[in-house]
């Protein structure tokens, strides 16, 4: 069982997009995948139809360090659950889920939270893959969530500000990763998506920059070959509440979502290399 964390430390890069993207696209390769809707704005959890409503959530793996079944969500996608962020509609022993960041900063094991209540039994016998997706700020929920993984992942957007911003805040965020080692617990490798990468000459430019200056920081980022071109299709496919894989698998010009992904899943998981989505053709997802 691998744990991947979705990170980063601005908003509105992409994180959930590519949290669901790649769950369902490895659930569909035949993986158990389990999401985790670490993000109190629950917008993961809100992102595919679900099945029955589990009783419980997020909160619930919080307050108690574990995952119950009970706090275990089935999607409509087959082997793909989700543990949903529940609250603020729900209280856990008398906390909102608004609480929660408050909650963790007031525990002596808060960096451990999460990382214990997944690396448990239930998940490793249950689960191939856990996708973790997290706030878009620095806090004991992202940290949390965070040191959980086996390997952090994080989408970049290639525009110069941003890429900016995403180098001071992932240095900023590892540094303080970092700060775990006195507990025993080693941050995973970071590898970094560029994400809503366009056409013109400006963005393959900074795309360069970004690999370049990534060469510096060897042994604590990787930035992944693999690019995800800005397309509509992704914000399609969240509306339509579809994997982007299955939304079609032709592009209309450049490389199709379908291809994209499937790259990024098999660079990321490289036991997956040459696995397709299965049933896509009897799903009446256009071939
Ligand atoms: N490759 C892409 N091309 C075009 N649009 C994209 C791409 N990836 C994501 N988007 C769009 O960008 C918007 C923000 O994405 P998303 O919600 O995944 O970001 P986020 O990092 O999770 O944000 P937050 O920090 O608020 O949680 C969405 O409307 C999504 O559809
Ligand atoms: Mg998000």
């Amino acid at each position: 069982m691998v744990i991947l964390s979705i990170v980063g430390t601005k908003g509105g890069i992409g994180k959930t997009t590519l949290t669901a993207n790649l769950g369902a696209l490895a659930a569909d390769m035949g993986l158990r995948v389990l999401l985790v809707d670490a993000d109190i704005q629950g917008s993961l959890s809100k992102f595919y139809p679900l099945g029955k409503p589990a009783q419980d959530g997020l909160t619930s793996v919080v307050l108690s360090g574990r995952v119950a079944e009970s706090a275990i969500t089935t999607t409509v996608w087959d082997r793909l659950d989700i543990i949903v962020c529940d609250a603020p509609r729900r209280k856990f022993s008398g906390i909102e889920t608004t609480d929660l960041e408050q909650f963790i900063q007031g525990r002596i094991d808060a960096p451990m939270i999460l990382r214990k209540a997944l690396r448990s039994p239930l998940i490793e016998d249950h689960y191939d893959l856990v996708f973790v997706d997290t706030p878009g700020a620095q806090g004991p929920l992202l940290y949390t969530a965070a040191l959980a993984a086996h390997r952090l992942i994080s989408p970049i957007m290639p525009e110069t500000p941003s890429a900016r911003e995403f180098r001071t805040g992932t240095i900023e965020l590892l540094v303080k990763l970092e700060e775990a080692q006195a507990l025993g617990i080693t941050p995973g490798p970071l590898t970094a998506v560029l994400n809503r990468v366009g056409h013109t000459n400006d963005a393959r430019q900074i795309t360069q920059e970004i690999r370049d200056s990534y060469l510096q920081m060897k042994g604590l980022v990787t930035v992944a070959d693999t690019l995800i071109p800005a397309s509509v299709a992704y914000n399609e496919a969240a509306t339509a509440q579809l994997p982007v894989h299955r939304l079609k698998r032709r592009a209309d010009r450049g490389v199709s979502p379908f291809d994209t992904m499937h790259r990024l899943v098999w660079e990321l998981i490289p036991s997956l290399q040459g696995v397709y989505a299965g049933g896509f053709a009897e799903e009446g997802v256009e071939a």
